[in-house]
């Protein structure tokens, strides 16, 4: 069990994230952070591949962060991304959601993440 580290302002802001990804990211998102969702498949241009390296390497936390708070809009992506303006005082739950997006870029295999430091 993982308690007494920090004050966790969510009960379970873990298990409040991974469930806002199911029921509101995965329909666009897919399952695998692939960007091929049924919703997702319909938008244009399709929301991006989250297990691309690459693109893991160019983005910093608070990208990731400011695209799901206010959406393809409020980040000159494509407008069919929502904005989720109810994360915004679920700081903790925000983060964690912001770890399920990386995480993708961790799950192929590509060697140790590289420290978040440059
Ligand atoms: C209606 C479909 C849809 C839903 C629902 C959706 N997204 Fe997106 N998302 C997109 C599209 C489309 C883009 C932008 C693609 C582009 O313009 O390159 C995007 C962009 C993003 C980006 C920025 C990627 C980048 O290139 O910087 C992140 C991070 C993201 N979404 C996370 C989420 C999360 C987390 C959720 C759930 C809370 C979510 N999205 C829900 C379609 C969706």
């Amino acid at each position: 069990m993982l308690v007494g580290c920090g004050a966790p302002r969510s009960e379970d802001p873990q298990g409040d994230a991974r469930t806002i990804w199911e029921t509101r990211c995965v329909n666009c998102h897919g399952v695998g952070g692939k960007g091929d969702g049924p919703a997702g498949m319909a938008t244009s241009p399709r929301p991006r591949d989250f297990t691309d390296p690459s693109w893991q390497a160019t983005i910093d936390d608070r990208g990731i962060r400011n695209a799901i708070l206010y959406g393809g809009a409020g980040v000159g992506l494509n407008p069919a991304m929502a904005a989720n303006p109810d994360l915004r005082e679920k700081v903790d739950v925000t983060e964690a959601l912001v770890r399920i997006v990386r995480d993708f870029g961790r799950s192929e295999g590509a060697g140790p993440p590289s420290p978040a430091g440059r």
